[in-house]
């Protein structure tokens, strides 16, 4: 049987990853889930735990749930490590979306500022993760959800031991899905070639049934026919000749480059009544807790599915699986590029669909992105650079010119008022600087 570690189990997302293993017990065998989080975690780890025992003995998978404040004591002899851990907790995020906004810049957890002070943050702790995975479970795959998810998971494989490290995100699956939906088919019979970054990725081909789908597929969502993607991206209509133009398909998080003033004006009011993403996320996250308590529920929560990150538990075991089983298949995933996307230096992580083997994913060729993306992608891939090499070197003229180089700030100024006022908020999180 398998072992598997989810660091920052204590997330409301567990109870879908323990889905995810009940529904494909027959073809993946796991013995052991280890759900480990940090004292500040316990209670919701306990919870969390709590319902994570009630699933499995209601669904009769004989999958043991053990949980550690202790990550060492996990680790040795793991198959898999997930990881899914918030630095600093939901307040760091409140800070991260609400400090940007203060100034009248994007606020948001993965782009622009704070997706950049959410790496500073998260890198030194995925590399002492991987340091201790190189020591105690060597022979493991490292799956990284922990945002932002394209760089952590460039962190580790740029500047850590562990090469079997994968990254994760549910948008391409969202997208797979608004889309079969859009068709009016099965999810199955669809193949989207996903090529990109994470929350920079693009759909360049659409098949179902194998036939090249791609131009109606376009012409629906310039229509604005395509439904909700992800719960935590407002879905504003696109310009129908926009999209025709583009001629590719874009995911919700170029609404940030490509809407940038509606989408500020949008989280601009948000944060003026108190509501930003992360301050609903925190009534959400009540919420569910209160219904995980409840001695009754054996299920994961329909209510679950109001976060953005609903549905990433299939991305998850998907993944697992077809590695297990040396499955072939074809999945979007955040891999190191090794040519597979021209003009993306071989060693920086992309999100690409790619098939799944026993010895990793091999991502497939999809040469030079269109002239029309090609150069926002390498410019979000330069500052994704240097934002690491800030994160590992603690260097403040690094930090300062990842932030500059940012479209989202784009000025000098405004990236040293944000970086020494975000710089400070986030002392206790930030041993390198
Ligand atoms: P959360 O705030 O519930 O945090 C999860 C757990 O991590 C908490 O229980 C917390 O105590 C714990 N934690 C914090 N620091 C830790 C550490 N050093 N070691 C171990 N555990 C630690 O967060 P969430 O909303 O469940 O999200 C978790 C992470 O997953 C975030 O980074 C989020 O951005 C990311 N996420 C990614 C995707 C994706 O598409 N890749 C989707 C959803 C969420
Ligand atoms: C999805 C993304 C995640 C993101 C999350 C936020 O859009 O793929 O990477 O951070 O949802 O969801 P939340 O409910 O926490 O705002
Ligand atoms: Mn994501
Ligand atoms: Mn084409």
């Amino acid at each position: 049987g398998l072992k598997i570690v989810t660091i920052g189990g204590g997330s409301s997302y567990t109870p879908e990853i323990v889905e995810g293993f009940i529904k494909r017990y027959d073809e993946l065998p796991v013995r052991e889930l280890w759900l480990v989080d940090i004292p500040e975690g316990k209670d919701k780890l306990a919870t969390v735990a709590g319902l994570a025992r009630r699933m499995v003995r209601e669904a009769g998978a004989p999958i043991e749930i053990h949980t550690t404040l202790d990550r060492r004591e996990a680790l040795p002899g793991a198959d898999f490590v997930t990881t899914q851990l918030r630095v600093g907790l939901l307040e760091a995020r409140i800070r991260d979306e609400r400090i940007p906004l203060s100034h009248g810049y994007i606020g948001q957890e993965t782009n622009g500022a704070g997706g950049f002070l959410k790496a500073l943050r998260t890198i030194p702790v995925i590399l002492d993760i991987d340091r201790d995975m190189a020591e105690l479970c060597p022979q493991a795959w490292l799956i990284n959800f922990t945002n932002p998810s394209g760089m952590v998971t460039e962190a580790v494989a740029r500047y850590g031991r562990n090469k079997k490290v994968i990254g994760l995100c549910n948008v391409p699956i969202g997208m797979e899905m608004a889309i079969a939906k859009l068709l009016e088919i099965d999810q199955s019979r669809l193949r989207i070639d996903f090529a990109g970054l994470n929350h920079m990725v693009f759909g360049l081909h659409v098949y179902a049934d194998g036939v090249d789908v791609t131009r109606k597929v376009i012409e629906r969502i310039a229509s604005g026919e395509l439904g909700e993607v992800v719960k935590n991206i407002i879905n504003i209509k696109w310009i129908p000749e926009f999209i025709t133009g583009l001629d590719i398909i874009p995911c919700p998080y170029h609404r940030y480059y490509f809407k940038k003033d509606e989408m500020l004006a949008t989280e601009l009011e948000e944060f003026a009544k108190g509501e930003t993403r992360a301050e609903l996320v925190k009534q959400l996250e009540n919420e569910l807790f209160e219904l995980y308590k409840d001695p009754e529920l054996k299920i994961k929560p329909p209510q679950l599915e109001k976060r953005g990150g609903a549905y990433y538990s299939d991305a998850a075991c998907r993944l697992i699986s077809s590695i297990y089983n040396d499955k072939h298949d074809i999945q979007p995933i955040d891999t190191v590029n090794r040519g597979a996307i021209s003009g993306i230096a071989p060693d920086s992580i992309v999100e690409v669909s790619s098939v799944i083997t026993k010895s990793g994913p091999k991502p497939l060729t999809m040469g030079e992105l269109p002239v029309q993306v090609n150069g926002l992608v390498q410019q979000i891939k330069s500052f994704e650079r240097v934002t690491i090499d800030a994160a590992v070197s603690g260097d403040y003229n690094t930090a300062l010119l990842a932030l500059t180089i940012n479209p989202l700030i784009a000025s000098d100024k405004a990236a040293k008022l944000l970086l020494d006022e975000m710089l400070e908020a986030n002392k206790d999180y930030l041993p390198q600087f």
